[in-house]
């Protein structure tokens, strides 16, 4: 058991030396660009946890700063100190899930790596959680004694305005649902983890609502620091993954919040379509007469797709591949291939529709059954073609 200095090992029984005790409390630190708070990071929870075996994990998302590679320098000097490097991917919600699964500490703790959290209160979190009637702590902003620090206003009402959607969607009343600071024990984790979305931020209120059970829960309150170095890596992109994982936990078992994010994008390209479309076509005719007009039409249909099919790939890259996202070359390469997958989709679909209509003589019918094999097909194939893994 964790604990004890003697524990057996391949039937063996193994003696720790003093350090090398396994740790009881595991502090699973996300970063993107943190390389300066790093190893502030280390030295603040050495201050604060004296008396407790910890480790600290730092989950980096290949930041372009370097931090996985100072943190595996400090680990070097310390064996406290651990890291798990991502590569090609991004996103602080999994990047927690799996430091979490990377440990086998009985408590973990979730902390931001640019020393906004106040780490001097994780041991009266584990104090409340050893105690065995709860599963989980939350810091808190907003219970008796948490507070802020200088948030803008209309940051205020936005977090406000989450939290009270947050609530109603978990059936655990958190005060602070949206905190991104907490310690949890680890089984009502694994118990949750079938179920997590892993999008976005909000890894709280990800666990909270894919509980199989009301979590039993503590609050300790703390006042948000003010950042030192770098920057919130929070943008305006936020608010539309914090719609997703609210979209995935309410409809995630009937569809994956991936594919309604598709449709979405798709619907937006009919938009563009009939926008681009008459824009040019117009064009075209004020300029050169209504002589030649099939021949001006079949050259605005051709603009209006070209630009429905870049905007839909631009649009795709951005939101619903946001965590996969494209740069450079693979961008480039992928606007190709995102092409030709549609350029497919669309046979498809003029295939199933004409079909259909011979047949049924439904003209609505015909084409929306047109429309879903094109999005079904187009999801499918750019998953495997464009935004593969
Ligand atoms: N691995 C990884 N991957 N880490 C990330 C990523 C990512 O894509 N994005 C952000 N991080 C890390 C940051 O480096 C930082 O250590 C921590 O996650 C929090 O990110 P910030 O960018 O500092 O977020 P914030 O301060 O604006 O927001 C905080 O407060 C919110 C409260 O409303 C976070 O704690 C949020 O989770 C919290 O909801
Ligand atoms: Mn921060």
């Amino acid at each position: 058991p964790v604990g004890a200095n003697s524990v057996i090992a391949d039937g063996k029984s193994f003696v720790f030396e003093t350090g090398m005790l396994p740790a009881e409390l595991s502090v699973v630190v996300p970063t993107y660009n943190e390389a300066k708070n790093a190893p502030l990071i280390v030295a603040a929870l050495s201050r604060a946890l004296v008396g407790i075996r910890w480790e600290v994990v730092f989950v980096d998302d290949d930041s372009p700063d370097g931090t996985a590679s100072h943190a595996r320098a400090l680990a070097l000097g310390d064996p406290r100190v651990r890291v798990v490097h991502r590569y090609g991917r991004r996103g602080l919600a999994s990047a927690c899930v799996e430091g979490i699964l990377a440990t086998a500490a009985p408590y973990v703790a979730i902390m931001d790596g640019d020393m906004q959290h106040d780490e001097t209160i994780l041991p009266q979190m584990l104090d409340r959680l050893s105690k065995g009637d709860v599963d989980l702590v939350v810091g808190s902003r907003y219970v008796e004694g948490g507070g802020m620090g200088d948030w803008n206003k209309r940051r205020v009402a936005m977090s406000r305005f989450a939290t009270m959607l947050a609530n109603r969607l978990t059936k655990t009343a958190i005060g602070d649902p949206m905190s991104g600071f907490f310690m949890i024990a680890r089984a009502p984790f694994m118990a949750a983890l079938p179920g997590l979305s892993s999008i976005g931020f909000k890894i709280l209120l990800d666990i909270a609502a894919s509980s199989p059970t009301p979590l039993r829960v503590a609050e300790v309150p703390f006042t948000f620091r003010n950042r030192q170095h770098g920057e919130s890596k929070l943008d305006g992109l936020v608010l539309w993954e914090y719609l997703q994982l609210l979209i995935d936990k309410a409809f995630g078992h009937i569809v994956p919040v991936r594919f309604i994010s598709f449709a979405l994008v798709g619907g937006s390209g009919v938009f563009v379509h009939f926008f681009v479309l008459t824009v040019t076509l117009e064009t075209l005719l004020a300029i050169n007469g209504a002589s030649l007009e099939g021949r001006w039409f079949v050259i605005a249909q051709g603009a209006a797709t070209l630009v429905a099919t870049t905007t839909n790939f631009l649009l795709n890259n951005l939101l619903t591949y946001r965590d996969q996202r494209l740069k450079g070359a693979k961008l480039v390469w992928g606007w190709i291939t995102f092409n030709l997958v549609c350029g497919f989709g669309f046979a498809a679909n003029v295939g199933v529709a004409s079909w259909l209509y011979q047949r049924h003589n439904y003209l609505i019918v015909s084409a929306l059954a047109g429309i879903a094999v094109t999005t079904v097909w187009n999801y499918a194939m750019s998953s495997i073609f464009t935004w593969r893994k």
